[in-house]
């Protein structure tokens, strides 16, 4: 089927001055928790990152101990459970790859801590010629978001599903993937009085993702513009400088 393009969304962490809604992200960060965390990995996020969420360290104690990590071995050889402490990394929700396929129709639940990076959809012309010069880095979550928010239509007429696999035109691979519906109306309790809707959920989550992919981004983005700035004053006095050394030469 033709790819269906994401609708462009608009993001606070977006363009040269983007910024990271913090309430936004912890919102983001719930949802992960009680419902992407079920089935997803997210490896190279350790919990002690949570506190650029603006948690305090006893509050990332509490919530990395909500999950459990393996340790060991001890001294009689063994591994061992505990709970997880803020220099964790968050853990896989399945021991190993083959469980997770069996868990879930053949499909291994990708880890999440970079998907925000590494997907996206190009935006075809002329966009992309801008796109290889800014980075365009809201295309993965825009896929994110047009993914999660894409579920409940029907199949166009005459489409016969893989069992197990559910229909979503802007799945990038084929229109149909093993992961069912992840997320409904209501069923994540915001203590922010954010609407509680699959709408609201996806930015959020997309917002936390982005931030897990990337928790630097907002700096990055300022050190670009103050480096920016130095080069074009630096060009305009180096202008000067030539003029000045090379004056009355013939
Ligand atoms: C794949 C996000 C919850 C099972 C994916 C992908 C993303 C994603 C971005 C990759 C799609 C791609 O390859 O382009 C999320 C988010 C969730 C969530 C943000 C929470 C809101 C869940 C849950 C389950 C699940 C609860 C298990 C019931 C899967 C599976 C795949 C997948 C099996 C692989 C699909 C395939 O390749 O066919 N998810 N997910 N996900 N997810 Fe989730």
């Amino acid at each position: 089927y033709p790819l269906r393009r994401p609708e462009e969304m608009n993001w606070s962490f977006a363009g040269p001055f983007g910024h990271w809604d913090v309430g936004q992200l912890q919102r983001g960060y719930k949802v992960y928790r009680e419902v992407c965390a079920a089935c997803h990995s997210m490896n190279f996020v350790a919990f002690r990152n949570l506190e650029d969420l603006g948690y305090s360290e006893e509050q990332v104690s509490t919530l990395a101990a909500e999950f459990t990590v393996q340790d060991g071995p001890d001294s009689s050889g063994e591994m061992f459970d505990r709970p997880a402490t803020g220099s964790d990394y968050f853990p896989a929700p399945y021991p190993n790859p083959e469980a997770a396929a069996a868990a879930n129709n053949g499909a291994v639940p990708p880890d999440l801590s970079l998907i925000a990076k590494a997907r996206a959809v190009e935006r075809g012309f002329p966009t992309f010629v801008f796109d290889i010069f800014t980075q365009y880095s809201e295309a993965g979550p825009d896929y994110l978001h047009a993914l999660l928010t894409g579920y409940g239509e029907e199949p166009p007429e005459g489409t016969e599903l893989m069992s197990g696999t559910y229909y979503n035109p802007y799945f990038i691979s084929s229109s149909a993937l093993a992961m069912p519906q992840p997320i409904y109306e209501d069923q994540v309790e915001y203590p922010d009085g954010a609407p509680q809707t699959v709408e609201q959920y996806s930015r959020d989550v997309t917002a936390f993702l982005m931030w897990a992919a990337e928790p630097h981004l907002t700096e990055r983005k300022a050190t670009g513009f103050v480096t920016m700035i130095f080069l074009i004053a630096f060009a305009v006095l180096m202008f000067f400088v030539k003029r000045r050394v090379w004056a009355g030469t013939p």
